[in-house]
């Protein structure tokens, strides 16, 4: 793909598709600014080459009623950003208004612009080509560094850059790693590969498992998906949660993993989800009468941090169990340090195991953490973009 070192930066304009839909507090704080940090290597190498920057993004999934979406304004990301950058940064309260016009007009190289959130006007989820012509009008060249958003068709990722002539249409630092890292991993990883999927819903997995079956050596299973498999397979369930409109497909993939997919070999279980409820360890396949399966148990983590220890690679998505109650997250903490400890090639994604390991404090000792959710998710599906479609090849 094109990249950004492939653009004439100099005295030009240059509008940012970057990925800022972060988490916030209660207070509308940045809680994790990963996102923005994560932008920086193409923003500073814009600005160094003389650039300036027209930043636009998302944030969360805006309703259209104004008294909902004031608590999606970008305001607090650009603050962040400013902080992070060392340089005054602008925020304007619209995207194609006057206001923004007025702001792109006169930013000098090396200004810094951001625009309101792009997903308040209409326009952006209909991909609508009059809304994508003037937020173009806004800038010389486009570039892309919003791998999070990448499987979104929304017109800031595909209308918008097909406004601009095909030498003025790039991607970013971050969106050329995060792919260079998933066509690794895809196409050629380190043997033997382990992946190991959790999360609740086996529905949300079913086309990543598929795609990933043939490259992997093993399958590891965690956090609630687990008793859906369980019950497929004909055991009792207790109280866990089953998705039992899901138990063909789930049978599907047994019969087309094998041997290669793992399910845990014992379970933490609860009276309820209710974190001070009682709790025990059960071995084997079979959650008892009045119990709800909430975590992978001792051997299981065990068991799985031996083969993550002699993978050549590791990819992980899915937390083990209920990670966000302190009893029901052992299983998940075990499996982020035993990836964090193995000389693998390890990479995590999808928005809460990328969370998690950043609390746990082991995301500097991953090999990479993506800032995909369900742009890493579809990679893995093996899907392609129409966002990168037309960013043309070198
Ligand atoms: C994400 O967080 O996965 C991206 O920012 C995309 O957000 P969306 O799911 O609201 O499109």
């Amino acid at each position: 793909k094109q990249t950004i070192r492939d653009l004439d930066l100099s005295g030009k304009k240059v509008l940012v598709r970057v990925d800022f839909n972060v988490p916030l507090t209660k207070e509308g704080a940045v809680s994790d600014d990963r996102r923005i940090k994560a932008a920086l290597p193409t923003l500073n190498f814009a600005l160094e080459h003389g650039a300036s920057l027209v930043l636009v993004s998302h944030l969360g999934r805006p309703s259209g009623k104004p008294e909902e979406d004031a608590a999606f304004r970008l305001d607090r990301v650009a603050e962040r950003l400013q902080e992070l950058l060392g340089r005054p940064v602008t925020k304007v309260n619209d995207t194609v208004g006057p206001e923004a016009q007025a702001a792109s007009s006169t930013l000098a190289p090396g200004g810094v612009l951001v625009l309101e959130n792009v997903r308040f006007n209409p326009g952006e989820k209909k991909g609508d080509p009059t809304f994508a012509a003037a937020l173009a009008g806004l800038a010389d060249a486009y570039v892309n560094d919003a791998f999070g958003t990448c499987h979104r068709d929304e017109a800031s990722m595909v209308a918008v850059p097909e406004c601009f002539p095909a030498d003025r249409r790039a991607i970013g630092f971050l969106v050329e790693k995060e792919l260079q890292i998933l066509d690794t991993l895809l196409g050629h990883p380190k043997p033997p590969m382990v992946a190991l999927m959790g999360g609740a819903k086996v529905s949300d997995k079913i086309l990543v498992i598929e795609n990933l079956l043939p490259k992997v050596e093993r399958l590891l299973i965690g956090g609630a998906m687990t008793y859906t498999f369980l019950k497929a397979q004909g055991h009792p369930t207790g109280k866990s949660r089953v998705e039992a409109d899901k138990l063909d497909e789930a049978r599907h993939l047994l019969q087309l993993a094998g041997d290669k997919l793992v399910l845990p070999q014992d379970h933490l279980v609860s009276t309820s989800l209710d974190p001070s409820a009682e709790t025990k360890v059960v071995a084997g396949t079979e959650i008892p009468d009045g119990w709800l399966g909430l975590d992978i148990g001792p051997a299981t983590a065990a068991a799985y941090g031996e083969l993550i220890k002699n993978a050549g690679t590791v990819i992980w998505n899915g937390p083990m169990g209920k990670f966000e109650d302190e009893p029901f997250r052992k299983g998940t903490v075990k499996v982020a340090e035993a990836m964090a400890d193995s000389a693998a090639v390890t990479v995590v994604g999808g928005g809460e195991t990328a969370e998690a390991v950043e609390e746990f404090g082991y995301a500097e000792k991953m090999t990479h953490v993506s800032t995909g959710g369900g742009a890493f998710l579809e990679c893995l599906e093996g899907k392609s973009f129409n966002s990168l479609k037309v960013i043309p090849d070198r």
